[in-house]
């Protein structure tokens, strides 16, 4: 790591207020715990990372993205589309599960190149039935939350980053437990299973346009789930 890296890491770890990990650690390789959260830095190259987002961009014209709206009247700042038996929504009548899309018909399939990952890193030998993905625009981010609709809660949650950087932050179980922050970058895994199964985690910014995978900028997150 070069001397002006070294300098931008230390004044990015001034300016938060929680813990920061390497900001340039961007090697594929060992995993990184984040408060027992496991990490697979630059688990998928730049060339899968691509194949991925062709994949993903067919999703999104089957099933186009949309902006839902909370229980509580809010709308997020995320932009959401889903593949698989079932897709994550939310209006006002909650947050649930449903088996069609918002034009009535059936969720597109979950890509192979999606798959994939989640048969190289979940650890479990069933597949995931619901495949999130979520669309960071300029100034979109994720609350802190608990992804806990799901029917049985004992199968992992993977979720693959790819586009802008995101700022992850995970904690405990409890929404007032300490934090942990780490940068998402392009090709990164993210795995919540075990005691981090439950953990309170969300994103709370992104860096629009320093990314590259996407040519106008933004973040995708692509989160699998054995939903029911
Ligand atoms: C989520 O928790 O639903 C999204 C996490 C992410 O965007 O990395
Ligand atoms: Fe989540």
């Amino acid at each position: 790591m070069g001397l002006q890296a070294i300098v931008v890491g230390v004044l990015v770890q001034f300016s938060e207020s929680f813990s920061m990990v390497d900001l340039f650690d961007t090697e594929p390789g060992a995993p990184v715990d984040l408060m027992g959260s496991v990490i697979w830095p630059l688990c998928l190259d730049e060339d899968a990372q691509a194949a991925m987002l062709a994949d993903l961009r067919d999703v999104a014209r089957a099933a186009p993205f949309r902006q839902y709206e909370t229980p509580g009247g809010h709308k997020m700042s995320v932009r959401m589309t889903s593949a698989g038996d079932v897709g994550w929504m939310t209006d006002r009548k909650g947050y649930r599960y449903s088996k069609r899309h918002g034009d009535g018909g059936a969720w597109p399939e979950i890509p192979a190149s999606v798959l994939d990952v989640w048969r190289a890193v979940s650890g479990v030998d069933r597949d995931p039935d619901s495949c999130l993905v979520n669309f960071y625009g300029e100034g979109a981010r994720m609350s802190l939350h608990q992804d806990k609709d799901e029917a049985e809660l004992r199968w992992p949650v993977v979720s693959i980053s790819l586009g802008d950087p995101g700022l992850f932050r995970v904690g405990g179980q409890a929404r007032t437990d300490p934090t942990k922050s780490r940068w998402l970058m392009s090709g990164d895994v993210a795995v919540l299973s075990g005691d981090a199964r439950l953990a309170y985690h969300g994103i709370d910014r992104i860096k629009f346009g320093e990314g590259g995978l996407l040519p106008d900028g933004g973040r995708i997150n692509v989160t699998l789930r054995v939903a029911r």
